[in-house]
């Protein structure tokens, strides 16, 4: 990697300041999913081992106003980290203050601090979203090094993230950062051929970007999911109560036009009349029936997928083929995600959001070469756009 990492600094005896990303799931107080806490494990040990003394902080959750604060502090993350790391991790529940200031300076060598949602300082008027100086400055002055792990984070100019190495400390990534990097970065720009990429979801409006970006870099672009169907109009054919976009119907004209061969599209839909699981499917190929509405790609496309497949040395899966949630409509990702399983010496990447929620479930996890952390980061490097966390990290 062009930029400098954890592994290019010295970190015993020093007050490590550590950007992560633990923007994880909660109900009511309890964590749901701690991919991203577990994730970010190999910096925070290498820190502790290697002497520092290691500062973390993240947001969670968007907040706005005082009221949106309940249920989005940190404390259960940090409880979290200190089960997963087998050692006590203290919790500070301000984001600045003397209470941080007189905690940071107790650290002893190897201990680990987390500070309070960094997004409550956007209460007063957008101090974290808004990159405020004044904030990265303060958070900067608690620390002798900025390790900037946070990759799902990347694609946003916080104070956190950009406004803490803007100040002029000596900012590196952390592995977690470097690995995405390494994967979902070198897949867009220097992947192994044939590079096979499949884009699924809902809307073809979130993944224009990727699907221009990677016509000219992929070899091969599968199609799949709600998306389906505003391609499937653009070629006019019939798409019943299908969901569709129609402002983008055009666009998908071009797109269709543009990837000329190298577009494919499933040939097969499994329907039904409407958006439950508890209704009769119905198979069909090509045009959807009137009353009928696609949610899955059927058994032909998935062979075709399974495919196109074939012999692809680098393949990134960003979005669900079908509505995988209700079990009547899981088969085309199931499908899909057993063809990429399947492929052998194939660098495999999820892009983070809902394939990789979906791979998880399905019990895929381990079949992947990388899964990201980052669904907006992610998308953002696929689109080819520059992430203004990564961009802020120093040069090596
Ligand atoms: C994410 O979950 O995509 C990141 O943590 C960024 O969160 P945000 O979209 O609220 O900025």
């Amino acid at each position: 990697m062009a930029k400098k990492t954890i592994k290019d600094v010295d970190l015993k005896d020093k007050k490590v300041l550590v950007r992560v990303d633990f923007n994880v799931p909660l109900k009511d107080g309890v964590i749901t999913n701690d991919n991203r806490i577990v994730a970010a494990l190999p910096t925070i040990k290498y820190v502790i081992e290697n002497g520092g003394k290691a500062i973390l902080f993240s947001h969670l959750g968007r907040v706005k106003t005082e009221e949106d604060k309940a249920g989005k502090s940190l404390k259960p993350v940090a409880e979290r980290l200190g089960e997963l790391l087998g050692k006590p991790v203290a919790f500070v529940s301000e984001t600045r203050g003397t209470e941080l200031e007189t905690a940071v300076n107790n650290m002893k060598d190897g201990d680990v601090l987390v500070f309070e949602n960094t997004r409550f300082e956007d209460v007063d008027g957008k101090k974290e979203s808004g990159n405020d100086a004044e904030l990265g400055k303060y958070w900067a002055s608690l620390g002798d090094v900025f390790v900037n792990d946070a990759f799902g984070t990347a694609h946003r100019a916080h104070a956190s993230n950009v406004g803490i190495a803007s100040t002029g400390i000596p900012t590196v990534a952390g592995f977690l950062m470097e690995k995405e990097i390494k994967f979902v970065g070198e897949a867009v720009t220097a992947p192994k051929r044939p590079f096979v990429a499949i884009l699924g979801g809902a809307k073809v409006s979130d993944k224009i970007g990727v699907i221009e970006n990677l016509i000219s870099k992929a070899d091969k672009i599968l199609i799949g999911g709600g998306m389906t169907y505003t391609f499937y109009k653009a070629k006019g054919m019939n798409i019943g109560k299908s969901l569709v976009e129609e402002d983008k119907v055009e666009l998908a004209k071009e797109l269709i036009e543009k990837a000329g061969d190298k577009l494919i599209l499933p040939i097969d839909s499994i329907t039904a009349a409407e958006f439950s699981n508890d209704v009769p499917t119905e198979e069909h190929t090509g045009d959807v029936p009137d009353g009928q509405m696609g949610l899955d790609i059927g058994p032909e496309s998935i062979a075709l997928f399974a495919q196109a497949l074939e012999g692809a040395k680098t393949v990134v899966w960003n979005g669900p083929m079908g509505v995988f949630e209700m079990s009547n409509f899981a088969n085309g990702t199931i499908g899909v995600c057993e063809a990429i399983a399947n492929l052998a010496d194939a660098t495999t990447i999820i892009g983070g959001g809902d394939s990789a929620a979906a791979a998880i479930q399905l019990g895929f996890a381990d079949k992947f070469t990388h899964i990201s952390t980052g669904g907006g980061a992610s998308l953002e490097l696929l689109e080819g756009k520059e992430l203004p966390g990564l961009a802020a990290i120093n040069d090596k």
